[in-house]
């Protein structure tokens, strides 16, 4: 399903901190919304996320760290029970299955707590809850940035992998442009509570328009890395 929001727009402390907004994001595709720290991001996308849940949409969310989506005090098997419960979904040791492997977290024991798995593992393991249900879009917001670069990028590397050809969309939400340069097909930048920019990946990269466009692209450098 096409996700379509209009008129996103959030005030804080009678600051505008998003101004109207609209967003469209085809099935499957992966978008990144970037732009520097305080520019907006998460604000957007919480909006996004509020609106969507709110018309029926089904979103999953993705934190920054695996310490916002877990209890230290349970199971990772009461993790995800907690998440089909919330979907209504009865247990299914296939999907689990299908999903595990798919992040490659198979060797995990559910039994343990958040801190018997390592923060990599951690990080799959709330990526692979939040596909539990199929949502038409999974919000990730920084997603790797706690974890080292090789981790970082086998991680995306699985979800890119496990997102081919399926419908749920992406919104990568992060601060590095080279991380999202090299995993959407399509950039939205953000600056000053607004989109400035919104272009396929190729083309905004070769000719970035606004100054808050050229200002991440002055930092292609990062490109080379591995994530
Ligand atoms: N609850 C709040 N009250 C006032 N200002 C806020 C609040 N939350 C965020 N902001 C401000 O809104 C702006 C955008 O924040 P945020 O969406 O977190 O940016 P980003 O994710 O791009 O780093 C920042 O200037 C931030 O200080
Ligand atoms: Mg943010």
């Amino acid at each position: 399903m096409t996700i379509h929001a209009t008129g996103l727009s959030v005030v804080r402390s009678g600051h505008t901190i998003l101004h109207p907004t609209d967003v469209e994001i085809r099935p499957g595709t992966r978008v990144g919304l970037v732009g520097a720290s305080g520019s907006g991001k998460s604000t957007l996308g919480h909006a996004l996320i509020d609106i969507l849940r709110a018309q029926g949409q089904s979103v999953s969310h993705v934190p920054q760290s695996p310490d916002e989506a877990l209890d230290p005090l349970r199971s990772m098997a009461f993790h995800w029970r907690e998440a089909e419960r919330a979907l209504n979904m009865a247990p299914n040791p296939a999907r689990q299955e299908t999903l595990f492997t798919a992040l490659r977290i198979e060797g995990g024991d559910v039994r343990k707590r958040p801190w018997g798995w390592s923060r990599g593992m951690q990080q799959r393991f709330v990526i692979a809850m939040a596909l539990i249900g199929t949502p038409d879009l999974l919000v990730m917001d920084e997603p790797t940035s706690a974890l080292d670069p090789v981790v970082a990028a086998d991680t995306m590397d699985l979800l890119d992998t496990y997102l081919a050809d399926r419908a749920t969309a992406l919104l990568l939400v992060t601060h590095d442009l080279g991380l999202a340069a090299r995993r959407v097909t399509r950039l939205m930048v953000m600056e000053a509570g607004q989109v400035v920019e919104d272009a396929p990946t190729t083309q905004l990269l070769s000719a970035p328009e606004t100054v808050a466009a050229r200002s991440l692209c002055a930092h292609r450098n990062w490109l080379e890395l591995p994530c």
